[in-house]
């Protein structure tokens, strides 16, 4: 079973305070989770080889480290999920960009698919994937599916806040796939909303409600 991460660097753990906080504006919740997103890019990319290559630096020679293996994916469960990659992205620039359109059917709370798109080549790069939320964990569950099929290998899954009800679902259906969060809270609520949480990530990301 791959392992679950909390990051609790203590400005992750701030700046999420700052954002469950009921009254924070759109223009902070949205400021705040690109500046969230750094940190947390920063931990999920934390073991990625290096290899030594030779550069000319204005004194002399020297072997010195770059990023070495697989190239990076970043797949962003639509909406929210753009919330996260866009901050990923200022610190990864050159990765490529996967979307998966899901949203939850309220009533259900499953996934239902309405658009996909990722690069060819997946089997050869590292995937993460990436919603704010892992909650009930069927739109994780379903979005990994659908890029496994797609071909990807190699996956990790990014979130901001866990349930431990998704946190089970999620690594029973894909048991080799690392979770990173920020925060593990207490439960669900019976309409599928985490609880202590931050409300509905992607109404307060882009000021929908
Ligand atoms: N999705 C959200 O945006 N918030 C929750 O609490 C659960 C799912």
């Amino acid at each position: 079973m791959a392992e679950t991460t909390v990051v609790d660097h203590p400005l992750v753990r701030h700046k999420l305070t700052l954002m469950r906080e009921v009254d924070a504006s759109t223009a902070r919740f949205r400021q705040l989770l690109r500046e969230i997103s750094l940190l947390l890019a920063y931990e999920v990319t934390r073991d990625l080889p290096v290899e030594l290559v030779e550069i000319e630096t204005p004194l002399t020679r020297m072997m010195a480290p770059k990023l070495a293996g697989k190239k990076l994916v970043f797949a962003s469960i639509l909406r929210a999920g753009n919330g996260l990659v866009d901050g990923m992205l200022d610190l990864v620039p050159s990765a490529r960009v996967a979307h998966v359109g899901l949203y939850r059917d309220h009533e259900t709370l499953q996934p239902v698919r309405y658009f996909f798109k990722a690069p060819a080549d997946l089997s050869e790069r590292l995937v993460i994937v990436v919603d704010p939320m892992l909650a009930t964990g069927n739109s994780a569950v379903d979005a990994v599916s659908e890029l496994k099929d797609a071909g990807a290998k190699d996956l990790r899954f990014l979130c901001l806040l866990a349930a431990p009800e998704g946190l089970a679902r999620f690594a029973n259906a894909h048991p080799d796939v690392p979770v990173f969060t920020a925060s593990i809270d207490e439960r669900l609520n019976e309409h599928g909303y985490i609880v202590p949480g931050l409300g509905d990530a992607g109404d307060r990301l882009y000021g929908t409600k």
